[in-house]
């Protein structure tokens, strides 16, 4: 096949094109925004693979997504604001991208009869106390970044209803793993505690995620596209849940340092509690996560340590983001 991968320079779309260009034949076409979490550096051992191409631009940007996708089999839509905490700060790229965004990738993969497939997330509906969400729960997104992921991905659905384009929805729960911006939970205790900074938890620190090592969701994907139905949303959770507090002690025993770096911070506002799926359509699919948490935070926590290359350019911002909300006030 030959795939437009739309935000392949960020996290789990930079995996992705490495996991396909490695157990498949695929010829992959990249278009990317370079959004400060969209780093050409993600994608560096791969930029001289014969079956790899890289187009700087937007998705909301009808030139730039015309001429990428033309010749392309299928659409993979990884491009997104991703960050919760930035979405509350300042929503308005978060409409942009999702909802502009996807309506320009829409028409150009209906204009050409090409696959669509859309990457969305768990956080689309909402907190769920007890139990799992299934494909079919309601939608009630909290964050502008849920509710305008939940957008598109109506929008999305609807291409299918109305103009019968193939189209699939991935919701993954949360990702971790090599090459993620250390503003997300994982890289950014993994970092602060290889400098034996401050690790800050929100609230009572007792929230609690479904952790999904990154290549396992890039399968999921991967496997949706080839074998899912059109028109379907598959929910992909990982094996194992954990709260927040739980995750930053283990990190920081895997760092060697003790808890006297934790501090308990301002609560993120509208903080969801808990996301959990119920993943039995994919899974009756054939896909099954092949990573346990404890084992994949081990070789994230290693990846970090070994890969100063990669994050020392970045952390110094990231650190600048963190302290001004921790201090309010900026880094000197
Ligand atoms: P990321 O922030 O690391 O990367 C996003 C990429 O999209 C970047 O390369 C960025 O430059 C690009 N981009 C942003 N706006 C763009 C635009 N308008 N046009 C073209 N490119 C643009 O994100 P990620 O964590 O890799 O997430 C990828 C997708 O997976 C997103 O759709 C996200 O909602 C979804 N998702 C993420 C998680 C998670 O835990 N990180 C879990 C489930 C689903
Ligand atoms: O669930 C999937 C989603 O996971 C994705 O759709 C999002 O793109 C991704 O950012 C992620 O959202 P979260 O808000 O769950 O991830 P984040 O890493 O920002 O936070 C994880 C948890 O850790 C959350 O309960 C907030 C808490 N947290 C986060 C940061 C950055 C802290 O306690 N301290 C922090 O400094």
């Amino acid at each position: 096949m030959k795939l437009l991968v739309c935000g392949g320079a960020g996290f789990i779309g930079s995996n992705f094109v490495r996991v396909r260009l490695r157990e498949t034949d695929d010829e992959i076409v990249v278009l990317d925004k370079l959004t400060y979490a969209g780093r050409r550096e993600n994608l560096e051992d791969v930029a001289d693979n014969p079956r790899f191409s890289f187009h700087h631009g937007a998705i909301e940007d009808p030139a730039a997504v015309g001429s990428a996708i033309d010749g392309t089999d299928a659409v993979v839509n990884f491009a997104a604001e991703t960050h919760v905490d930035r979405s509350i700060a300042e929503p308005d790229a978060f409409v942009t991208t999702h909802a502009q965004g996807t309506y320009v990738l829409l028409e150009a993969a209906r204009e050409r009869g090409v696959r669509f497939l859309q990457v969305s997330t768990d956080e689309v509906y909402g907190s769920i106390a007890e139990g799992s969400f299934s494909e079919s729960s309601p939608l009630q997104p909290s964050s502008p970044y849920s509710a305008t992921k939940a957008g598109a991905d109506l929008l999305v659905a609807s291409y299918h209803h109305t103009y019968r384009l193939e189209t699939l929805i991935c919701r993954g729960s949360n990702n971790y793993g090599p090459f993620q911006y250390p503003e997300k939970l994982i890289p950014l205790m993994v970092l602060n505690a290889l400098n034996a900074d401050r690790l800050p938890v929100y609230g009572d620190g007792l929230n609690v995620r479904n952790w999904l090592y990154v290549e396992d969701f890039d399968r999921a994907i991967g496997h949706v596209l080839e074998h899912g139905a059109a028109g379907e949303a598959y929910n992909v959770g990982g094996p194992d849940e954990c709260p927040n507090i739980q995750v930053v002690r283990r990190i920081l025993a895997l760092t060697g340092n003790d808890e006297s770096l934790i501090d308990f911070v301002a609560d993120r506002p509208g903080h969801d509690r808990r996301y959990s799926l119920s993943s039995q359509r994919v899974r009756a699919l054939g896909w099954e996560p092949r990573v346990r948490f404890e084992d994949g935070l081990e070789h994230t926590v290693a990846w970090y340590r070994d890969n100063s290359w990669w994050w020392e350019p970045i952390r110094s911002g990231a650190y600048r983001d963190y302290y001004q909300r921790q201090y309010g006030r900026a880094l000197g």
